[in-house]
């Protein structure tokens, strides 16, 4: 992977096409994933969202934010005002990770190391799209974009990340695993409020 890394360096993408296809070339750091899940949505957006990595129903339709986390979001941005299809939306990590149960592929974490081999794809993909402001969906989307680890709790809101004016907000994953409805709740209705600000400030 060391070397795969470097032999991308060499490859200096001059566009966010060309960078595409080197990541959709590229071979999954960890084995098992379909397909790498690239970014989508226009270029010089007002809001770029970074999640963690694809989950099961994006490697398998090959689109960012598609599966059960991508729903919620979906919800939420729609409750914010917020029109999907006018924001660019992709992941930290570009390919699935996961541990096989039976039939069910559970979703594994990237590592840090992880994290940080797909970083100099994210930060490029990022140059090319330029948006306005860039949403860290979560710890992992934090990491990658800070180049250091910083809990979402306390770092939750306005950030600068490098050059890029950032937002810090929770991943919708987090929401869905939360076991009380109550605390659910209050949960969700907190992160369509930081997708609010998201939009007050993009504009
Ligand atoms: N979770 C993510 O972080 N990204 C996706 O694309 C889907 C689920």
């Amino acid at each position: 992977p060391a070397k795969a890394v470097a032999a991308m360096a060499d490859q200096e993408p001059r566009s966010l096409a060309e960078l595409n296809r080197i990541i959709a070339a590229s071979e999954p750091l960890v084995p098992g994933g379909t397909r790498a899940v690239l970014g989508e949505g226009p270029q010089h957006p007002a809001i770029a969202f970074v999640g963690e990595q694809p989950g099961d129903q994006e490697d398998q339709q090959g689109r960012p934010f598609v599966g059960p986390a991508g729903q919620l979001l979906d919800k939420a941005l729609a409750e914010a005002g917020i029109d999907r299809r006018k924001t660019y939306l992709t992941n930290a990590v570009k390919h699935f990770k996961f541990e096989q149960r039976g039939k069910l592929r559970l979703h594994k974490s990237p590592t840090a190391g992880e994290v940080k081999h797909y970083r100099w794809w994210l930060m490029k993909e990022l140059d090319f799209v330029r948006p306005k402001l860039v949403v860290a969906l979560g710890a992992t989307a934090v990491l990658a974009l800070a180049g250091k680890a910083m809990p979402v709790t306390r770092a939750r809101g306005p950030a600068e990340f490098g050059g890029l004016h950032g937002y810090i907000t929770v991943h919708p994953s987090y929401l869905l695993r939360l076991p009380d409805a109550k605390a659910k709740a209050e949960a969700y209705a907190a992160f369509v409020e930081d997708l609010k600000r998201v939009a007050a400030m993009a504009a």
